[in-house]
């Protein structure tokens, strides 16, 4: 793959130089959901698929953007100091960012680069193709300007990148993901101190299938954001009759008892979501260490229901993926993974039954919705680097 995509490289910007070669994979996240910006716990793995980036410094200031999934906007360019992102939602927005962020962080760009990138993660399927964009932008410039920067350096980079230049309040799931993963693990992420743990996936038999309801979303235009000040809102409610950290501090029969406190149902709803989910995300966590599938199974499924129910991040889409999952024998699990509204549902079907399920699942999603799903039998992979 590297050196086919080198030989790219060169078609596109001539030959020479040193040029270097990154990647960043993307990311499912098995459990945890809508708990990386309540102070709560998440449990995502990067998978083998991402971005590569192959680039080369240039001795003016110069940006030269080329992306192979997007050959029709062909060479774009960009000055080293772009301080906004550029309109129409445009693709370079995110290593644009990154590049505002290096210099925010006092690595200001001297030099442009020819860039070329290439991604095999299903564009805006919600397996984080925007993360792994952020952070291979960051490994190549943290390594090309000696900057000294760790992966977890660059998670958090990315993330603010995205928070203060694109304008998305994402969590730090996303990028961290896809900075710190190691083959066939799960990372177990505290977002509110940022402590981990990698959790072996000992899949005993069973695979990691990920159902691709195709309905194009942008958290931009989501109501992500909308979500992220709803909890804000419910957190800012609590703490006028109980002092707490965050919305995932708090037990389920709290938020319970706070119920008046809340003063409307949507931000109760909100905060039980929080708080069950990162109680499911630690349930979750003990039962594939003591090798018991299925309870994680039945727990991925809890989730989707709250997210469904109380958080209200599915839709059509995904519900109708995930229900037709459930009915089928040998997949023990299966939910919406990441900010939803479309994007991808996560399931775990014994191997055996992984082809049946994809087409009777595949079948039922295209008669419901009038239009096909993807399916991706998926395994976890490592984190960003240099290649
Ligand atoms: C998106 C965000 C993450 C996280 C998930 C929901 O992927 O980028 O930070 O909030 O949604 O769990």
């Amino acid at each position: 793959m590297k050196e086919k995509l080198i030989t790219e490289f060169e078609k596109t910007f001539g030959a020479g130089g040193n040029i270097i070669a990154c990647f960043a994979p993307g990311r499912v996240n098995l459990i945890g959901e809508h708990t990386d910006y309540n102070g709560g716990h998440v449990f995502p793995c990067a998978l083998t698929v991402g971005t590569y980036l192959i680039a080369r410094q240039r001795e003016d200031e110069l940006l030269r953007f080329y992306s192979a999934n997007f050959e029709k906007d062909g060479i774009v360019e960009a000055n080293v100091d772009t301080k906004e992102p550029l309109p129409n939602d445009a693709w370079i927005n995110y290593p644009l960012g990154v590049m505002w962020a290096f210099g925010q962080k006092g690595h200001s760009l001297k030099k442009g680069y020819d860039l070329y990138y290439f991604g095999n993660i299903p564009n805006g399927a919600g397996l984080s193709s925007s993360a792994s964009i952020e952070v291979v932008t960051g490994v190549m410039l943290n390594e090309t300007m000696g900057c000294g920067y760790s992966n977890e350096d660059l998670a958090k980079i990315g993330q603010f990148s995205e928070n203060e230049f694109n304008g998305v309040a994402c969590g730090i799931m996303d990028q961290f993901a896809v900075a710190m993963g190691k083959e066939d693990c799960a990372i177990y992420l505290d977002t509110a101190t940022l402590e981990y743990s990698y959790v072996p996936l000992n899949m005993k038999g069973y695979k990691i299938v990920i159902g691709n309801t195709n309905k194009r979303r942008g958290l931009n235009d989501s109501k992500y954001n909308e979500r992220r000040a709803e909890c804000e809102a419910a957190l800012e409610a609590v703490r006028k009759v109980k002092d707490v950290p965050n919305l995932c501090s708090l037990k389920e029969v709290e938020v319970k008892k706070l119920r008046e406190a809340f003063g409307n149902d949507i931000l109760f709803r909100r905060a039980i979501h929080a708080a069950s989910e990162d109680d499911r995300c630690e349930k979750a966590v003990k039962a594939l260490e003591n090798g018991d599938l299925i309870t994680f199974g039945g727990l991925m499924n809890q989730s989707h229901l709250s997210l469904q129910r109380d958080y209200e991040v599915t839709g059509k889409e995904l519900d109708t993926l995930v229900l037709s999952a459930w009915q089928i024998a040998g997949a023990i699990g299966s939910r919406m993974t990441g900010a939803g509204f479309g994007g991808c549902a996560v399931s775990i079907v014994k191997e055996d039954v992984v082809e049946s399920f994809i087409k009777t699942v595949g079948e039922r999603y295209e008669k419901e919705i009038g239009y096909a799903a993807d399916f991706y039998v998926v395994s976890a992979g490592k984190g960003a680097g240099v290649i």
